[in-house]
């Protein structure tokens, strides 16, 4: 295998192509992004991720360049493609990257240079037959390849693959099934499954297992509704049926919902493909509008307690989407934060990983200087800072904030009530400090 191109380098292509460049392929990243990517070629990861940078530096000018030209695809035998695919205003999967670099490739390539063209990014099913479409005439195989990267933790996912799936065009095809074989000979030798199908297969595994997975969420919150009502504990609930292998312990935690770069779009572009075809997507847009629900739900709980939020000030602990990212993507504090800044209410965030990221809380000062959110929105760098005089706390991302000092917490704070968007907090703790408590159907 002479060099692997990957196109795209956010967050799945800077992974996929560190990655490939640690199994010791010659591996070139290509973005728009100038600016991004001279920062790569200087060993800069422009996102916050485990392990990640020092792989980069590991690699970079060694096995692994950037460039913004297309060029160096001539003399790849893979090219993996991982642009963005954004939700368009109508909950669709935005293909303008996709089908762009596709162009690009078409003016790059010779007709006759064989090439296999790997889809990593998440399209529509369907995606990959229209691409192989655009590209007839062409000698190219192109092969779905899902990704099931979870933030924060993507490195150690990219290496450790519960399964890796491959769809092809046709699998009589030996050719791309043995060079992508060859790609993945780390895994094969590690004996992670490989799922070779075809590409409407591959394509709708991916959407299958990441609204799966938002329906485990959106069910517990929609139990955890009844749960705070009738003095049941959802916490308790959750463990006894996660007892049960069929069912599992996982993604059954209740809370305000889930966020993110991925569920939100995907459950949304999975209805989507149902409406296109004409079919009602019973469950999944149940999965979507309980999560679309939960947050103002747990808004207001918050507004029940307090009765006129104007002028309330609130610690929000937790501004990410989920602990160890710095990723606002649908984050469910930033609604949350919408919601009590509608309501005249003052907030002072904090997270411990998404403040020391410009790139980030830039997100936030965009907005305000539109002037949406006037002066009443404060990032604060420190926990105790943040809680300094609160009317109340909220807890926002299941970070373990149990760690924290409670005693000094409580010394801080002008009233003694929490919101435990996650029910993370060790509640016996804060309540004999004092503290009134407030969870999610617990
Ligand atoms: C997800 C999938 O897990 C991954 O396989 C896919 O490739 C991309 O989407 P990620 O977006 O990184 O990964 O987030 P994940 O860790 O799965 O969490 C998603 C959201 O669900 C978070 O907002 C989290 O707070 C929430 N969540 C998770 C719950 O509310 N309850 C749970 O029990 C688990």
């Amino acid at each position: 295998m002479k060099k692997i191109s990957v196109i795209g380098t956010g967050y799945v292509g800077l992974i996929q192509a560190v990655g490939l460049a640690e199994f010791g392929f010659n591996v070139v990243g290509i973005d728009i992004d100038e600016t991004k990517v001279k920062a790569l070629n200087r060993g800069e990861c422009p996102l916050y991720e485990e392990g990640l940078e020092e792989l980069l530096k590991k690699h970079v000018n060694k096995n692994l360049t950037f460039t913004t030209s297309y060029e160096s695809i001539k003399g790849s035998d893979v090219i993996f493609l991982c642009v963005g695919t954004p939700q368009d205003k109508d909950g669709d999967a935005d293909l303008r990257f996709l089908f762009s670099a596709v162009e690009k490739i078409k003016e790059t390539i010779d007709k006759d240079d064989y090439k296999v063209i790997v889809i990593k990014s998440t399209v529509p099913v369907g995606t990959n037959r229209k691409v192989k479409e655009l590209l007839s005439g062409y000698n190219v195989d192109v092969v779905s390849n899902p990704e099931f990267l979870r933030e924060g933790i993507a490195v150690y996912d990219f290496f450790n693959p519960e399964r890796i799936v491959l769809g092809f065009e046709n699998l009589e095809n030996k050719k791309p099934i043995e060079i992508m074989n060859k790609v993945y000979n780390y895994f094969k030798e590690k004996n992670v499954p490989f799922i070779i199908t075809n590409w409407e297969t591959a394509e709708l595994i991916k959407y299958a297992s990441n609204a799966f997975l938002a329906t485990k969420i959106s069910f517990i919150n929609e139990l955890a509704k009844l749960s705070d009502i009738v003095n049941a504990d959802i916490k308790t609930v959750s463990y006894a049926m996660g007892l049960d292998d069929r069912i599992g312990n996982k993604f059954l935690n209740a809370g305000i919902g889930y966020a993110g770069s991925c569920f939100p779009k995907d459950v949304k572009a999975l209805i989507k493909q149902f409406e296109n075809n004409n079919i009602e997507p019973i469950l999944i847009r149940s999965t979507d509008k309980v999560n679309e629900e939960q947050i103002k739900w747990f808004f207001e709980k918050i507004k029940n307690y307090y009765k006129n939020l104007n002028g309330k000030v609130f610690a929000i602990l937790g501004l990410a989407f989920k602990p160890n990212t710095d990723d606002l993507r649908e984050s469910r504090a930033i609604k949350l934060i919408d919601l009590l800044l509608g309501s005249g209410a003052i907030v002072k965030g904090f997270d411990y990983v998404a403040k020391a990221r410009e790139n980030t809380i830039n997100m936030y000062k965009l907005d305000k200087s539109k002037g949406f959110y006037g002066y009443n929105l404060y990032v604060l760098d420190d926990l105790y800072e943040a809680v300094k005089d609160a009317d109340g706390i909220i807890i926002t991302t299941e970070y373990n904030y149990n760690k924290e000092d409670w005693e000094k917490i409580r010394n801080l704070v002008k009233e003694k009530v929490i919101f435990d968007g996650r029910n993370i907090l060790d509640v016996e703790k804060v309540k004999k400090l004092g503290f009134k408590y407030y969870g999610v159907g617990r």
